[in-house]
């Protein structure tokens, strides 16, 4: 491919410049433009769609995403959805280096791209990135140029790095945990935002007092974290105490948390809300929060995506963070909470009426069997209202309808049952057996991958331990920094 470019560019008679790259150096958009010392709006970003028009290209700025309902307006199409893989190999293209020039297929140019003088992108050749103005290219590509994309909120807001956990504490994830943390965690990391995700096994300890659950769940988080398409080269990918770092800083910034403040925090009020005697509650659970800033404070992320459920615990490492800088000076950056708007940020159970949660057993999981998938779909609550068929039923906040918006990508077969729905013309069992189809249709991939993956242990222990090798050079760094200026001079914090 990137001879191929570079005869193109010769031939045309236009200035390029081929830059050789560091070996190490990340596959992301952002480990790049620190390597060129520029910034995210001179990144072309070149992204393969498949339409029912077949394979498309779309190059647009690194700070820009495409908005696809613009971009299916602008071609007169229905279906858009990035290529997998595969199709991308059977393109000649390699996931991650698609240059803007030199394949076969239709290119589409984002027209903010026309507002930048020049642009840094690949050349399908891990070691060598290109450089060239936009006019330049524009002379050499048949490009049709729209406007498809819009600004994308997070580089205004300027989050480079995230960090995320999920308890271990279920055999594998739900609707919920996907739909408010493991996707919008994905696309982060797809738009090359620095991703660090952790198994929080020591977290875990608050509920599971079985070694052979515990494990038995810490390797099931890992293929699901796999199946569902987690590049654990793209994003770091750890067991948490693996990176003892964690335990450590939990010590040091216990000291600077009131009681109060952990007093008040919900996990702990929920337990007593249930009845538990505060006698009773073990200190690991009124402790979480503490653990949970030690996560997040470790690695200074500048955003924590999450669902709704951990903004409390969020807002506790933020607070924490100001209470260690008062003392300190500026160590640890202020992490936003990143939750998703709308149903997505606390997916409703199937009950009806609470979160979608693990130990509620009120969900619908992903990797579950087909029955117990079935199961839970038929047994959940829909419209309370609706007795018959014809009655017009509810909805908005209506469970099964917002697992469709989840799963279901027929958008125009949601819009159809919504609208029969409402009209009283349609069953709930309709409703349900298509809600089931979607599931089955939307994690069919992921579904396969993760049967594959079902014995290999071995691997999903490596791909923890190597994550938490990486992870360990950050977690390192700050530890020694936070000794530092505490005053425990010992051996870490003079290395
Ligand atoms: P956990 O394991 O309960 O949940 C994992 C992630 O899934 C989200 N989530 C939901 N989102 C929307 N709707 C729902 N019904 C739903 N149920 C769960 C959670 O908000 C979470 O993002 N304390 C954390 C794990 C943790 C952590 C951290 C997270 C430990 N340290 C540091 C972030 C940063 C927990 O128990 O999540």
């Amino acid at each position: 491919m990137k001879d191929k470019i570079e005869k193109l560019l010769k031939d045309a008679g236009v200035a390029y410049e081929f830059i050789p790259l560091p070996e190490d150096l990340p596959m992301d958009v952002p480990s790049h433009m620190n390597f060129y010392k520029d910034t995210l709006e001179h990144a072309l970003a070149t992204m393969i769609y498949k339409t029912e028009k077949g394979f498309i290209a779309v190059s647009r700025r690194g700070d820009t995403k495409v908005n696809s309902k613009k971009l299916r307006k602008f071609l007169g199409i229905k279906r858009l959805s990035l290529a997998t893989e595969e199709e991308m190999k059977s393109l000649g293209l390699t996931p991650g280096l698609v240059p803007p020039l030199g394949h076969s297929i239709p290119l589409y140019f984002d027209q903010k791209l026309k507002d930048i003088d020049y642009f840094f992108d690949g050349t399908g050749h891990k070691l060598f990135g290109l450089k060239m103005r936009v006019d330049d290219l524009l002379k050499v590509d048949k490009a049709t140029i729209g406007d498809f994309t819009i600004y994308d909120e997070l580089s205004t807001l300027k989050i480079k790095r995230v960090l995320s956990g999920i308890t271990p504490s279920g055999s594998t994830l739900h609707l919920g945990n996907y739909a408010g943390a493991v996707k919008p965690q994905f696309d982060l990391l797809e738009k090359g935002v620095e991703s660090y995700y952790f198994v929080a096994d020591l977290h875990a300890l608050t509920t599971i007092q079985d070694k052979d659950q515990l494990e038995k769940c810490i390797i099931n988080n890992v293929f699901d974290y796999i199946a569902l398409g987690l590049d654990p080269e793209k994003g770091i990918y750890f067991r948490q105490s693996d990176v003892s770092e964690h335990s450590m800083l939990a010590i040091v910034l216990a000291n600077y948390v009131p009681f109060g403040l952990t007093n008040r925090m919900h996990a702990f009020k929920d337990k007593l809300a249930k009845g538990v005697s505060k006698e009773n509650i073990n200190m690991g659970l009124f402790n979480y929060p503490i653990l949970m800033a030690a996560d997040i404070l470790l690695y200074k992320p500048d955003g924590v995506p999450v669902g709704e459920d951990q903004r409390q615990h969020v807002e506790f490492a933020r607070e924490t963070a100001r209470s260690f800088n008062k003392a300190h000076g500026a160590i640890f950056p202020i992490p936003e909470a990143l939750i998703q708007k709308g149903y997505t940020s606390k997916v409703i159970g199937t009950d009806g009426e609470r979160k979608m949660s693990k130990s509620l057993g009120n969900v619908v999981n992903i990797f579950d069997d087909e029955e117990t998938i079935r199961r839970q779909i038929m047994g959940s609550y829909t419209d309370p209202n609706r007795k018959h068929p014809t009655d017009p039923g509810r909805v908005e906040g209506n469970p099964i309808f917002i697992y469709h918006d989840i799963v279901n990508d027929n958008k125009e077969e949601v819009e159809d049952l919504k609208k029969r729905y409402r009209e009283g013309k349609v069953g709930d069992v309709e409703v349900k057996e298509k809600l089931f189809a979607a599931h089955m249709r939307k994690f069919a991939e992921a579904r396969k991958k993760r049967k594959e993956l079902e014995n290999n242990i071995d691997l999903a222990r490596e791909i923890l331990e190597k994550g938490a090798e990486k992870a360990r050079k950050v977690a390192r760094e700050t530890m020694k920094e936070v000794y530092e200026v505490v005053g425990i001079t010992n051996k870490l914090s003079r290395q």
